[in-house]
């Protein structure tokens, strides 16, 4: 297939690879084109409508629901959108309304997996939009991801985006504050460590999380500002929904303080800088 792929940043890149690598005739557009001409394999278009001419399916991965709306907008024909970028519940029945003006199929697909899972095309997706696109979809799907999981109609798969992210950014900091309080009650954070190892507080996300946050080394895989952009979606879809989450407001406190100090480039796991004396 002819694959546009709007986006070459984190993530973009590693997708547009996969793709080529998997066959498929890849054609990229980044706003600073010196990010698609680094990704191998692929062409480099000027502009997303030329990067869409003759496409089979424009696959975007942007920032937020602003930027993937004035990438398409300037697009003629436009026959299978793949959106994956996570750009939250309103932004995504906006982007749903686009693509109806401009007759396109919409399939809303936002991705589980930061850059490492991308560049090893073992993201998941959580893929929603018509049945009869799935077909189309799926070598896609397969050539950057282990999974995908048809979640139903157009909007589905962003809603269980922002649920999942929910979760993310919760244990991201919960992490970081169990971390400060060690240090506070003057105990080596690595003792909490050991003491989940093996059992069921266990978990990889909290290791993998953990030693950045003990080395202090923070090279971004899903940036701090990214971060507070989702965990503010998981507020909007809450209020949408009528559901009181404390702890995610928590979250974006802290995160908001963490970029205020200047670490908003950085890994998530920067959120450690909210909590250090
Ligand atoms: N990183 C992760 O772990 C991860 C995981 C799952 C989902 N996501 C989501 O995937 C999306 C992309 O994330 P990423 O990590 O690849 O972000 P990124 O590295 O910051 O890349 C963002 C991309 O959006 C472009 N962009 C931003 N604003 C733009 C605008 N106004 N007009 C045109 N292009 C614009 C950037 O272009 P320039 O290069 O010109 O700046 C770049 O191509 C986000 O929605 C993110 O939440 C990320």
């Amino acid at each position: 297939m002819r694959i546009a792929v709007l986006g070459t940043g984190t993530m973009g890149a590693p997708i547009a690879e996969n793709l080529a690598r998997a066959g498929h005739d890849v054609v990229v557009w980044n706003r600073t084109r010196a990010k698609a001409e680094a990704v191998k394999g692929a062409t480099v278009a000027d502009t997303p409508a030329d990067a869409a001419r003759g496409a089979d399916a424009v696959l975007t991965m942007l920032t937020d629901g602003g930027a993937v709306e004035d990438a398409v907008r300037g697009i003629d024909t436009l026959p299978l959108w793949i959106q994956m970028s996570t750009v939250g519940i309103d932004a995504t029945e906006k982007l749903m309304e686009l693509a109806r003006e401009r007759s396109a199929t919409f399939v809303d697909a936002p991705v589980l997996g930061t850059k490492e899972p991308a560049q090893r095309a073992e993201l998941v997706v959580l893929a929603s939009g018509p049945q009869e696109a799935q077909a189309t979809c799926e070598p896609i799907f397969d050539a950057i991801g282990k999974k995908t999981i048809w979640v139903g109609e157009a909007g589905a798969g962003t809603r269980l985006k922002v649920v999942v992210n929910c979760w993310l950014v919760s244990l991201v900091t919960a992490l970081a504050e169990t971390i400060a309080l060690a240090r506070g009650l003057n105990l080596d954070p690595q003792l909490f460590f050991d003491a989940i190892a093996d059992g069921p507080l266990d978990s990889p996300y909290a290791r993998m999380k953990g030693s950045a946050m003990l080395a202090e080394e923070f090279p971004p895989s899903f940036s701090l500002k990214l971060a507070l952009k989702d965990a503010n979606l998981a507020l909007a879809a809450a209020r949408r929904a009528g559901v009181d989450l404390r702890v995610a407001h928590s979250v974006v406190e802290q995160f908001r303080r963490a970029v205020d100090l200047g670490h908003g480039d950085e890994d998530v796991a920067a959120v450690y800088f909210a909590l250090k004396p």
